[in-house]
C-alpha cells in the first residue's frame, strides 16, 4: 500500500506500545487503553482484567492510590477528582435513602453542605455532635438507620481533635464504620487506621498535592469490611451479584466498601481524576513528610509568636498547651501538630481586614495546605452562609483568620505578621476593648 492520506497520517503515525521504563511515574494521559488481543475486551467486561477505559482504571491513577494506600496503613485507596467526590463517594458507598449519619460538628463547611443540602435531599439525615470529646454523645446520636460516623482528625477552624480510638469503640459495637477526613494530619502525622477508623478520606488537593496546582481527593480503606457481623446492615456489599455471581464480601472480603465505592459509585457518579492530575498528587506525596515536618515546626513557631502579642486576642492552635485537646495531641500527633490554625485579633473585622492587607508573604486565598503560607477571613468567606451564633459556637468571630503555614523562613512569616499587625491593630484602644 501506497503512502496513507494526511488525516489517516496525522492520527496514526505515531509509535505505540512498550515503553524505556520511566523512573518517573508515566502519565498515561488516554481515555482509554488498546486491547492487544481480541479476547481481552471480553476478559475485561467479564472479570475486569487490564485496563480498558481511564474511568475505571488507569496506571497513573492506581500509582498514587498505592502509595496513598501505603502510607495511611490502608489495604486499598481510590483516587477521585477532589476531596468534595472522596466524601461524597465514600459516604455514597455506604448509605442509601432512609439511613442517617452521625457528624461531629466541626467539619469543612463545604462537608457540612453536602450532608446538609445533598444528602438530605436524597433521604440521607445527619445529626451533629458538638462536644466530640464526649462518647457518651456519639453513643446517643446513633438510630438503628445510622450507617456511618465522620469526623475530621484536626478539624477545619478550631483544630478539634477526636479521640479516634473511642469513638471507632462506639462505631464497631453498632457494626458501623468511622469515617476520618484526615486532610489537616495527613498521614505523616496521623493514621487514623491505625488508632481504628475504617475508611479515611482526603482532599489530595491540599498536602497531598503539596502546591497548589491541583484538585483531588482519595478514600482509603482498612479492609476489615466483616460481613458476618455487619452483612445484614449492609446488604448491598453482601448481595450476590448479577446472574447469581459471588457477592461483593465473597470476591473482595474485607475490602467490599472499597470495591463497592470503585466499582458501583464512584464510574457512575464519574469524579474521576485526570491522569495528569494523578501524576502530580503522586509527585506531591513524595515529598509530603518533609513539607510537613516543615510546617508544623514554622506552624509552631508563628503560633507562640502570636500568642505572645498584645494585638492578639486567641490563638487556636493545638500544639499551644492552652488549646482544650492538646492533652489528646500526645497521644495522636507525637510528630507535630499540622500547619492549619485560626487566631483573632483585637479590634474585630476591621482590623482583620487591615491585618489581611498589610501581609506581603501571606497570600490571600481561601486554599491550605500549600508549600505558600496562606491567609484566610472565615467570618466573611468560607462561614458567611451561617448565622453569627453558629459562627460563635464554632470558634468563628468577626475578628478571626485561618492560616496554612507553609515552608517559608519562618522569620519572614514573623516579620511579615509583625508588621502588618503594627499597622492593622490599635494596641491600646484593643486591650481596652
Ligand atoms: C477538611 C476538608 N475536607 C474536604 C475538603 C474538600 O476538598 P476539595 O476542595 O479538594 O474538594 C476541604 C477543602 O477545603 C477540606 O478543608
Amino acid at each position: 500500500m501506497g503512502q496513507r492520506g494526511f488525516a489517516t497520517r496525522q492520527l496514526h503515525e505515531c509509535p505505540r506500545g512498550a515503553a524505556p521504563t520511566a523512573r518517573a511515574t508515566p502519565i498515561y494521559l488516554t481515555a482509554g487503553f488498546e486491547f492487544d488481543e481480541y479476547g481481552q475486551a471480553a476478559a475485561h467486561f467479564g472479570q475486569g482484567e487490564g485496563y480498558a477505559y481511564t474511568r475505571i482504571g488507569n496506571p497513573t491513577i492506581e500509582a498514587a492510590e498505592h502509595t496513598l494506600a501505603s502510607l495511611e496503613d490502608g489495604s486499598q485507596a481510590l483516587l477521585l477528582a477532589s476531596g468534595q467526590a472522596a466524601t461524597s463517594v465514600a459516604l455514597l458507598a455506604l448509605l442509601e435513602a432512609g439511613q442517617h449519619i452521625v457528624s461531629s460538628t466541626h467539619i469543612y463547611e463545604g462537608t457540612r453542605a453536602l450532608l446538609n443540602d445533598n444528602l438530605t435531599r436524597l433521604g440521607i439525615e445527619t445529626t451533629y455532635v458538638d462536644a466530640i470529646e464526649d462518647t457518651d454523645a456519639w453513643e446517643a446520636a446513633i438510630r438503628p438507620e445510622t450507617r456511618a460516623l465522620f469526623a475530621e482528625s484536626i478539624s477545619n477552624a478550631t483544630n478539634r481533635l477526636i479521640d479516634i480510638a473511642a469513638v471507632a469503640d462506639v462505631a464497631h459495637r453498632h457494626g458501623i464504620p468511622l469515617v476520618i477526613d484526615n486532610t489537616f494530619a495527613t498521614p505523616y502525622l496521623l493514621r487514623p487506621i491505625e488508632h481504628g477508623a475504617d475508611v479515611v478520606v482526603h482532599s489530595a488537593s491540599k498536602f497531598l498535592a503539596g502546591h497548589g496546582s491541583v484538585l483531588g481527593g482519595a478514600i482509603v480503606d482498612s479492609g476489615t469490611f466483616d460481613a458476618e457481623r455487619s452483612g445484614a446492615l449492609f446488604p448491598h456489599l453482601v448481595a450476590p451479584g448479577r446472574n447469581g455471581t459471588p457477592s461483593l464480601a465473597e470476591r473482595t472480603g474485607g475490602d467490599a466498601r472499597i470495591a463497592y465505592a470503585r466499582e458501583s459509585v464512584a464510574p457512575r457518579f464519574g469524579p474521576t481524576p485526570s491522569p495528569l492530575n494523578a501524576f502530580l498528587i503522586g509527585q506531591g506525596i513524595e515529598t509530603l513528610s518533609i513539607r510537613v515536618e516543615r510546617q508544623s515546626e514554622n506552624a509552631l513557631a508563628v503560633a507562640q509568636w502570636l500568642a505572645g502579642r498584645p494585638e492578639i486576642a486567641s490563638v487556636d492552635y493545638v500544639g499551644l498547651p492552652g488549646h482544650r485537646d492538646h492533652r489528646l495531641a500526645a497521644a495522636y500527633l507525637p510528630d507535630g501538630y499540622g500547619s492549619v490554625f485560626t487566631f483573632t485579633v483585637h479590634g474585630g473585622a476591621e482590623a482583620a481586614q487591615r491585618l489581611v492587607e498589610g501581609l506581603e508573604v501571606f497570600t490571600h486565598m481561601t486554599h491550605l495546605g500549600d508549600v505558600r503560607s496562606l491567609i484566610l477571613h472565615p467570618a466573611s468567606t468560607s462561614h458567611v452562609g451561617l448565622g453569627s451564633d453558629e459562627r460563635l459556637a464554632l470558634g468563628v468571630e468577626p475578628g478571626t483568620l485561618r492560616v496554612s503555614i507553609g515552608i517559608e523562613d519562618v522569620e519572614d512569616l514573623i516579620g511579615d505578621l509583625a508588621a502588618a499587625l503594627a499597622v492593622a491593630v490599635d494596641v491600646d484602644i484593643a486591650v481596652i476593648a
